[in-house]
């Protein structure tokens, strides 16, 4: 209908029908930001968990990933990586990242334990959401990037992350929860 109105009304109108069809609230009753309450329970949550698995179990799968980092292929970046994951049934996955020469094939740590695990026939034998916790050693020890979250979520609603340096010097404990609030998973898609 726009083809017969004048220029000017044409560009009164526009953004009241765009405001109309953007959002049924004002904007700002519509901003989303993790919940400080669901902050507090995953806390709760990592004690309990930390409790569960207990101090050995977690001190042996960071001396794994530190094992497995040592097996890394990065000559590229020379930046190693090492994963045990400690699957729902008891059993341990290893991984390390595995670089290309065209970089963006480049397999990570995380996502290769998660394989592992799937190759082995977790999913049939626990069902999708088989992991449990994961141990990653790196030289920063810092945590997962975004596609191994993404990763990661395919195979549990959450799990215990232990983030460690190459020495298995332990840098942090955290969640997936926490590292990937608000996530795109199967559950997102009615599966
Ligand atoms: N890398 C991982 O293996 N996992 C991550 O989540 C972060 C990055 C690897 C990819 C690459 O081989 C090297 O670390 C530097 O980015
Ligand atoms: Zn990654």
């Amino acid at each position: 209908f726009n083809f017969f109105l004048p220029i000017p009304l044409i560009s009164l109108i526009t953004p009241i029908c765009y405001n109309a069809i953007m959002a049924k609230k004002p904007l700002n009753d519509l901003i989303w930001l993790v919940n400080p309450k669901d902050l507090d329970l995953q806390k709760i949550w990592l004690e309990k968990e930390i409790k569960r698995i207990g101090e050995k179990q977690i001190q042996s799968l960071v001396k794994l990933a530190v094992k497995q980092s040592k097996l890394s292929y990065s000559p590229y970046s020379k930046y190693p990586v090492g994963v045990a994951l400690l699957a729902k049934r008891g059993k341990i996955y290893l991984g390390n990242n595995s670089e290309r020469a065209g970089y963006s094939e480049t397999d990570h740590g995380e996502e290769s334990a998660v394989t592992a695990g799937v190759v082995s026939g977790e999913v049939k034998k626990s069902g999708r959401r088989f992991i449990e916790a994961l141990a990653v050693s790196h030289k920063l020890g810092s945590s997962p990037c975004g596609r191994c979250r993404q990763i990661i979520a395919e195979h549990c609603d959450n799990c215990v992350i232990i983030n460690c340096d190459l020495k298995g010097e332990i840098k942090s404990i955290t969640s997936l929860k926490n590292l990937f609030p608000d996530a795109f998973t199967p559950t997102s898609m009615g599966f």
